[in-house]
């Protein structure tokens, strides 16, 4: 099928790449120019495991088109893959400028009906505003039809995550546009697709629910479902907390609490909490969204407080480590919100850094991927490829990202070229007893 994708963001570019991937012709749009000439020319814009191999492969076959001319992607596809961005406005409600945007340019350069697919993440009700802007700017006789289609890519993992969903969700209006984009899924939801991830041999062939709903309903299982997530990861930080003042261990009862199915045992990790350009906003907006209908959502009030609260408890162990922080040599190993990505936005890391800039530490930073984001923010601080670099003089270490490369440190080793041997882990990467065993001051959450 033709299809258009309109912005190439994180979820924009995953989603054409894949689709193309997967079979379809695809034209990816972008306002920013020199973002499509990147692509023109071949380079990957984001760091994203496997799509730039995809990216290639698609281009090769000439699946996947790029373009700065919105015209000509509305004019191409029949289905419109809106990707632009919405950003939290000061209120903490979506931004949906951009949308708006799109939406006037459909109507203006569309030359026949088209489907027009929301995969941005909106608030619930978004689709019918589009829908009724939509025949608003084309004077009523656009012939669109409005979908929402939401995303649930995790930044690190998106490709194997388009791949292998354990849902496709589609909202509409008219079942035509149901069976539009059980089309379009048709090769990921039939494994009809040479898999990137795994070269063909996918471990796991579970076949995704194909899920229509309506449009509004769609719209909010994107924000219930990520609400609800970082709530978890909320809820571990809380009780991390209370076994801290009871003498237990976190990494214990979150295991033992997410052996019971009903429970599960993703996202009950402890530690510096949730970053991330999806978590922090979607959750802003959710809790702007109820306000709008008269629904106080607390709890939701609740889990941001206490993932607030993460960058102030890790900062009073650094600083009480420390003592006196002024003047400290600190080696932060971990700037990405997470691991596997180069994204720092909202990255609790770059909270760490601020706070210990502030007062006056002497902070060498070091991260796989993303060193040249963050120090376009923070040139003030030293950055290090190498860890042991980092950790050179150091008088502590703080562990802000759960990098495979940080779980394998040999602190003996870095131990001897550390100027004290003390370890707060905002991660819980380590064992307490064994690096105590190696001479180091250790403290991390919920575990003493
Ligand atoms: C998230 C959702 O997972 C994804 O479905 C949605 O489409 C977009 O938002 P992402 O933001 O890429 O994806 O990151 P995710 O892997 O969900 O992690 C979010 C944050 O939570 C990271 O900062 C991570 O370090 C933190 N986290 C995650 C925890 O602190 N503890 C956990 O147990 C899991």
């Amino acid at each position: 099928m033709r299809l258009s994708v309109i912005g190439c963001g994180y979820v924009g570019l995953v989603t054409g790449a894949c689709l193309a991937e997967a079979g379809h012709d695809v034209i990816c749009a972008d306002i920013d120019a020199s973002r499509i000439a990147q692509l023109k020319a071949g380079q990957t814009p984001i760091y994203e495991q496997h799509l730039d191999k995809i990216l290639v492969s698609a281009g090769k076959a000439g699946k996947i088109s790029y373009t700065a001319d919105a015209g000509e992607a509305i004019r191409f596809g029949d289905a419109i893959f809106i990707c632009v961005g919405t950003p939290p406005r000061p209120d903490g409600s979506a931004d949906l400028s951009a949308i708006d945007h799109v939406a006037q340019q459909i109507a203006a350069e569309a030359r026949s009906p088209k489907l027009v697919v929301e995969k941005s993440t909106v608030p619930a009700r978004t689709g019918i505003e589009l829908q009724r802007a939509l025949s608003g700017y084309s004077r009523g006789n656009g012939g669109f039809r409005v979908a929402s289609n939401p995303e649930f890519l995790r930044e690190g993992t998106a490709v194997e995550d388009f791949f292998h969903p354990d849902r496709i969700v589609v909202g509409v209006e008219d079942p035509t546009a149901a069976e539009q984009l059980r089309e379009i899924y048709r090769p990921i939801l039939e494994h009809q697709f040479t898999c990137p991830v795994h070269n063909g041999k996918c471990p796991d062939t579970h076949k995704a629910e194909f899920l229509v709903t309506t449009i509004s309903s769609a719209e909010l299982i994107k924000h219930a479902s990520n609400s609800f997530l970082a709530l978890k990861i909320s809820y571990a930080n809380a009780v991390a907390d209370l076994c801290e003042k009871l003498g237990a261990n976190v990494e214990e009862v979150t295991h033992a609490m997410g052996l019971d199915p009903r429970i599960g045992t993703q996202f009950l990790k402890a530690g510096l909490g949730f970053g991330g350009f999806c978590f922090p906003k979607d959750i802003q907006a959710f809790i702007s969204l109820a306000a709008t209908v008269g629904v106080d959502f607390e709890i939701l009030k609740a889990a941001e407080r206490v993932n607030k609260q993460r960058i102030d408890r890790f900062f009073d162990k650094v600083s009480k480590a420390l003592w006196v922080v002024k003047g400290k040599r600190v080696a932060i190993l971990g700037l990405a919100f997470k691991a596997n990505t180069d994204d720092i936005r909202f990255a609790p890391a770059l909270e760490v850094m601020k706070r210990l800039l502030e007062e006056g530490a002497d902070v060498h930073a070091c991260d796989p991927k993303a060193l040249e984001k963050a120090k376009r923010q923070f040139p003030h601080a030293h950055y290090h490829d190498d860890p042991y670099k980092a950790l050179e003089g150091a008088h502590a270490a703080v562990i802000c990202t759960e990098w495979d490369v940080y779980k394998k440190i040999d602190w003996d080793r870095a131990g001897k070229l550390m100027a004290r041997k003390l370890v707060v882990d905002g991660r819980n990467l380590y064992q307490p007893e064994k690096m105590k065993a190696l001479g180091f001051e250790y403290s991390s959450f919920g575990r003493e």
